[in-house]
């Protein structure tokens, strides 16, 4: 077995649905280290049967929560509370080295390199670029680590409620301390970013290697048509949608064929996928209202009533066949 791997996280079926995306984009890249993916009691068993393809290992943990909540809310992201949860993956010790990716990331060209680095590398955040982002990182498991962010998180809180606050009080002088430590950017591209500095995006853009669709906005709530292969309604940067669609692509591709075989029809509900071979096809998530979309990005797909299959299916024929 590899002792360097790829590790990411996910707490409930949405984010498990990225993570496939992102396992299968570090394949297609041609990647052959170790895929390793942390879940929690709430993601469904038949979605964990679908990770079982994707990921070498898939093991279960404990869901650790922010002390600090209202900190999240304040930023209006609550959903964050659960990321320290990211933190488990010190414990990996059976690895002599990984890189941490958020499941809301995508690969486009291989980063095998990125192991020669030492921890803590990562990317500056585009919000505050003294911190790192945490979205992607290169780290030495260790249980010493492990306990000593434990300890910090209990003792200190996260000055963000979630894990980037607590990384960055850890690794405190990852901005001043090596140079090397710093990852270029396009190993972390923000995909805010690209709507500030678009003329550094037209002469670097094509050297991007990781996208991360950071923010509420996440690829699988946008709603896709297989068939014309765009997003059905995107408002905002080309570039963005551009990245989205390369996101749903990798999904109709590799992603949803595997749902299919697996005949999920549960694990459909929090995405209605129709099958992209039928002409006009159309992927398209049902958020209704604002509730339903909260609940989803918590994971609670109702899937007897408003996510039943029965009504996505309606949704679908609704937007096939332009009723409203
Ligand atoms: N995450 C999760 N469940 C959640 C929220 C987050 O599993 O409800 C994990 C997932 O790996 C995700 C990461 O924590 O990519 C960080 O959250 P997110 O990417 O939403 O934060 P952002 O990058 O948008 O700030
Ligand atoms: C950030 C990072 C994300 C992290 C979150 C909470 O925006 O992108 O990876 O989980 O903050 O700290
Ligand atoms: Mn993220």
């Amino acid at each position: 077995m590899s002792s360097e791997a790829f590790v990411t996280l996910a707490t409930n079926d949405n984010y498990a649905i990225g993570a496939m995306v992102l396992a299968s984009s570090l394949r297609k890249v041609g990647t052959q280290k170790h895929l390793f993916i942390l879940i929690t009691d709430n993601v469904s068993d038949k979605i964990r049967e679908v990770l079982n393809k994707f990921f070498d290992t898939i093991q279960l943990v404990n869901l650790l929560k922010s002390p600090d909540p209202k900190i999240l809310e304040a930023l209006k992201r609550p959903e964050l509370s659960v990321t320290l949860t990211k933190l488990y993956c010190w414990k990996l010790t059976q690895f002599t080295k990984c890189i941490f990716m958020d499941a809301d990331t995508l690969v486009v060209q291989n980063i095998d390199e990125l192991f020669e680095r030492q921890e803590l590398s990562a990317v500056p955040d585009i919000g505050w670029p003294d911190c790192f982002n945490s979205g992607v990182f290169v780290y030495q498991p260790s249980e010493q680590t492990f306990n000593n962010l434990i300890e910090m998180a209990a003792r200190d809180g996260s000055f963000d409620g979630g894990d980037q606050g607590l990384l960055n009080q850890y690794f405190s002088d990852w901005s001043t301390k090596d140079i090397d430590h710093h990852l270029s950017f396009i190993y972390n591209m923000t995909l805010a970013s690209t709507y500030s500095y678009l003329p550094a995006f037209k002469r670097f853009g094509k050297n991007v290697k990781v996208i991360h669709f950071l923010g509420s906005l996440k690829p699988w709530y946008c709603s896709y048509n297989a068939s014309t292969k765009k997003l059905n309604t995107f408002i905002g940067n080309d570039h963005a949608r551009e990245f989205i669609e390369k996101w749903w692509q990798m999904m109709v591709d590799n992603v949803h064929p595997v749902i299919e075989q697996l005949n999920i029809v549960g694990s459909m509900s929090s995405m209605a996928i129709s099958n992209p071979n039928q002409p006009s096809s159309s992927i398209t998530t049902t958020t209704a209202d604002d509730d339903r979309y909260q609940a989803w990005q918590q994971g609670q797909m109702d899937y007897l009533g408003a996510d039943s299959y029965d009504n996505i299916q309606k949704r679908l024929d609704q937007s096939i066949h332009g009723q409203q």
